[in-house]
């Protein structure tokens, strides 16, 4: 394993004033989104969407890294140019997604195990062929009565660390992205508790695994009241809770740690990463690896007509900027008015 190389590659991911695009949705993430837009999930549709996402003028002032889906590593941008080489070619990395799904965990009802240690080593070696320098797993962890559950949590941590030694192995930075869901009515009490036993385990299955920290980033949730509770924890409170959450469970030689935005709004992703970043210095970066904050306003503009191409390739770069000043507490609500 060259792990200079590995640690290098984790470091350029979290650069200064720099975040990762995730647009890893699987086939039925990204029909329930273009279901949104009444657009017709199609090959061509989902290729041209992501084509206009990634040729963004300047995307990579702001954008490190794309997370890309097993149909879309394999794909073409509109001149021909497979999508990993295209993205290289604008000064970005291209990631992918190697988990095969949250299934439901057996005995545990209402809880998850995500899937896709099975023939694992074999798929990154082709994915790293393919262009791939990083990737992503992701495990979903639910809030309420009695969850999560300590062998919930266990089971993924446990398959998050085999698949972030497999990386390793094949030269691939891996992303490990346990997600506390928003959904249901708890309190940001509840979000703290479970992310903090959550982080607690990994990272003692990372370390037991071998797997060298430096040579990973850590994507997770922000600690936040779920989407149905009563009393919503404010902005300063979210950055308060989440700071005081990764300070006591992620090690310090950890580069970054990248945020999902986990069905928050757009502006809200973008002030809570702004908050929790005035509070540093932190000893890892705090950066962004948003799907639906990064995309919503994009997504909206195309509507899947081809003359709103630019104009969704504008909005895509607005809240790249707005949160790659975010990454340097420099944002302000203010900026929103200067979408180009
Ligand atoms: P959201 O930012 O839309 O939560 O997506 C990030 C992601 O990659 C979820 O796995």
């Amino acid at each position: 394993m060259d792990t200079e190389t590995l640690r290098a590659t984790a470091r350029d991911l979290v650069a200064t004033g720099k975040g990762i695009l995730a647009a890893d949705e699987s086939s039925g993430t990204i029909k329930k989104r273009f279901d949104s837009i009444g657009v017709e999930s199609t090959q061509d549709n989902r290729r041209a969407y992501r084509d206009l996402l990634f040729t963004t003028p300047g995307l990579a002032d702001h954008v490190s890294g794309v997370i890309l889906f097993d149909e879309t590593i394999r794909q073409d941008a509109h001149d021909g140019t497979p999508f990993p080489q295209q993205l290289v070619a604008a000064g970005m990395i291209p990631g992918i997604k190697v988990d095969t799904g949250a299934k439901p965990l057996a005995g545990y009802p209402g809880e998850t195990i995500t899937e896709g240690l099975d023939g694992l080593r074999e798929r990154l070696s082709e994915y790293r062929e393919l262009g791939a320098r990083f990737a992503k797993w992701r495990a979903t962890i639910f809030c309420g009565a009695d969850l999560p559950t300590v062998w919930a949590i266990r089971a993924n941590a446990h398959a998050m660390a085999r698949y972030a030694a497999l990386c390793q192995e094949a030269a691939i930075v891996p992303i490990v992205e346990p997600e506390v869901l928003m959904d249901g009515d708890h309190s940001i009490d509840a979000c703290q508790d479970a992310t903090q036993r959550t982080l607690l385990a990994l990272y003692t299955e990372l370390t037991d695994a071998r797997v060298d920290l430096p040579g990973s980033l850590l994507k997770v949730n922000m600690v936040l009241s779920g989407a149905d509770a009563s009393a919503r924890a404010d902005h300063h409170q979210v950055a308060e809770a989440t700071v005081r959450c990764l300070t006591a469970d992620v090690p310090d030689d950890v580069p970054g740690i990248v945020f999902l935005s986990g069905g928050q709004s757009d502006r809200d992703a973008t002030i809570h990463l702004n908050e929790m970043n005035t509070m540093g210095p932190h000893p890892w970066e705090l950066s962004f690896s948003y799907g639906r904050a990064l995309q919503a306003p994009a997504l909206t503009a195309w509507g899947g007509d081809p003359a709103n191409v630019q104009a969704a390739q504008r909005a895509l770069a607005h809240r790249a900027r707005m949160n790659g000043l975010a990454r340097d507490g420099a944002y302000s609500e203010d900026l929103e008015s200067s979408a180009a």
